[in-house]
C-alpha cells in the first residue's frame, strides 16, 4: 500500500472490554472472529459500544461465522453480504445499495465478459 495512505493509519492496542469512547468516531468497523472469545452478554456490550462510535450510515464487519443476531438490535444483517451489518436504526438505502452490488457480483457472468 502506498505510503502516504499507510501515513493516514494509527495502531494501536486496545481492549475491547473498556470504555470505547476514547477510539474516537468510525465509519466502518472490521471486527471480525474477535467476538468468539465473549459471552453473549459480553458481546452485547461490545456490539453495542462499537454502534456508539458509528454514524447512521455506518457498517460493522463480523467474522463469517459471527452474528449480531439475538444478541443485540443495535446492528441488522446487510443481505447478501455475509457478516456485514448496518446500523439497525438506520434507513435502508446504503445496505440496499450494498446488497445489490454483493448479489450482482455473486451472479454468473454473462458469455460476453467471460470471454473477455
Ligand atoms: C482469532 S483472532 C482474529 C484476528 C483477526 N481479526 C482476523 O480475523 O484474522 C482474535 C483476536 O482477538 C483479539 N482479542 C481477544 N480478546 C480481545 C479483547 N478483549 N480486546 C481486543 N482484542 C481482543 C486477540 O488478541 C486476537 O488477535
Amino acid at each position: 500500500m502506498d505510503k502516504s495512505i499507510r501515513d493516514m493509519v494509527a495502531y494501536k492496542e486496545f481492549n475491547l472490554l473498556s470504555d470505547l469512547k476514547s477510539l474516537g468516531k468510525f465509519d466502518i468497523v472490521f471486527c471480525r472472529n474477535v467476538l468468539i472469545y465473549f459471552d453473549r452478554e459480553t458481546k452485547g456490550a461490545v456490539l453495542e459500544q462499537i454502534a456508539q462510535l458509528l454514524p447512521n450510515d455506518g457498517v460493522l464487519f463480523l467474522g463469517g461465522a459471527e452474528t449480531v443476531l439475538g444478541i443485540t438490535e443495535a446492528f441488522k444483517p446487510i443481505p447478501n453480504l455475509r457478516g456485514v451489518y448496518r446500523m439497525g436504526d438506520a434507513d435502508d438505502s446504503l445496505a440496499n445499495a450494498l446488497s445489490a452490488v454483493a448479489k450482482a457480483r455473486s451472479e454468473p457472468k454473462s458469455k460476453l465478459e467471460t470471454d473477455i
